[in-house]
């Protein structure tokens, strides 16, 4: 079997960092082609250091990361250092990455990409606001058709908003990007607060990454066991929800993952629900279907595989 292809987009932050570990620790299904930096959790010269420190952390200094956007489409940018720290990646003490960040710029990369490889062969999967990728639509449309799909983390419906009352923060930190993105017509699946609420990083799932015994699984427990705070304080939560890494997840076990083919659209026009994902779970409007909802997943299955995993870095 060919690995598939993919692009991660990413705004490390722990969850992020799950991801890109998750997703580097299975070359045999998915070859990682570059890791591009946006403005999300923190500001992007963190975000395009910290997503150094991952790959060096997973033993790849060789793959290409790049910076992109710093600042969403048409608003000014809003952080979650109350998530995350002010690294990103609070927690553990993390050592300055050596490995250097390309030149181009990602949006350049994502571009470049999309053209030199056989068309519908790259999968990308954004864990932060969508600004580069709604950039690189926008700059070159003709990469739209040559996306194979794209696997978000983002949005929100019957869980509603972690970032405000109604919206979810990567959606929320760039609501036109997401407008502009659902606009294409790609082939995408939302991996929304509703799933990732399920997939709790309890005390039981952090002792078994710290078990794993190597600096990763060590890692790993340690961030999970900081960016807690927030959800445990806001919902009560028996751990952090591991909300980045379900995207990779779904890549590798769809299985374990259940949701529908609905509309879902973004709300832009009112202030109270900027960014809202308005999702027609139960098709009462006559709005065409256009991307695939998640809503639950196996988390046993997806802690134990997540975990067994981890411990081939
Ligand atoms: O709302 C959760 C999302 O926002 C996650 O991707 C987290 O990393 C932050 O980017
Ligand atoms: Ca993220």
């Amino acid at each position: 079997m060919t690995a598939r292809k993919i692009i991660i987009d990413t705004d490390p932050g722990q969850d992020d960092a799950v991801a890109i570990l998750l997703a580097l620790a299975s070359p045999e299904e998915l070859e990682v082609l570059g890791i591009t930096a946006v403005a999300g959790n923190v500001p992007l010269p963190l975000t395009s250091k910290n997503a150094r420190i991952v790959c060096e952390l997973a033993g790849r200094p060789d793959l290409p990361v790049y910076a992109g956007c710093d600042a969403p489409m048409a608003r000014p940018l809003v952080t979650a250092e109350h998530v995350h720290g002010k690294t990103g990646l609070d927690g553990p003490e993390m050592i300055e990455p050596t490995m250097p960040l390309q030149d181009q710029h990602a949006v350049d990369f994502i571009i470049e990409t999309l053209r030199s490889e056989p068309e519908g062969t790259v999968t990308l999967c954004p864990l932060g606001p969508l600004t580069n990728i709604a950039t690189a639509m926008e700059r070159a449309p003709d990469i739209i058709p040559r996306i194979q799909a794209i696997v978000l983390m983002g949005g929100a419906y019957f869980e509603v908003g972690n970032i405000t009352p109604s919206a979810e923060f990567n959606i929320y930190v760039d609501p036109e990007a997401a407008k502009h993105v659902m606009a294409s017509g790609c082939d995408i699946t939302f991996l929304p607060l509703d799933v990732t609420h399920h997939a709790l990083a309890t005390q039981a799932r952090v002792d078994a990454f710290r078990a794993i015994g190597t600096e990763v699984g060590r890692t790993v427990a340690e961030w999970t066991g900081f960016f807690e705070r927030f959800d445990k304080e806001k919902y009560g939560s028996a751990g952090a929800p591991l909300h980045d890494p379900t995207v990779i997840a779904y890549l590798l076990w769809p299985e374990l993952f259940s949701g529908r083919h609905i509309n879902v659209e973004i709300a832009l026009e009112d202030p109270l629900t900027l960014g809202m994902t308005v999702a027609d779970w139960w098709r009462v409007s006559d709005r065409p279907a256009n991307a695939t909802f998640i809503r639950d997943l196996d988390a046993d299955q997806f802690f134990s595989r997540l975990t067994e995993r981890l411990a081939r870095l």
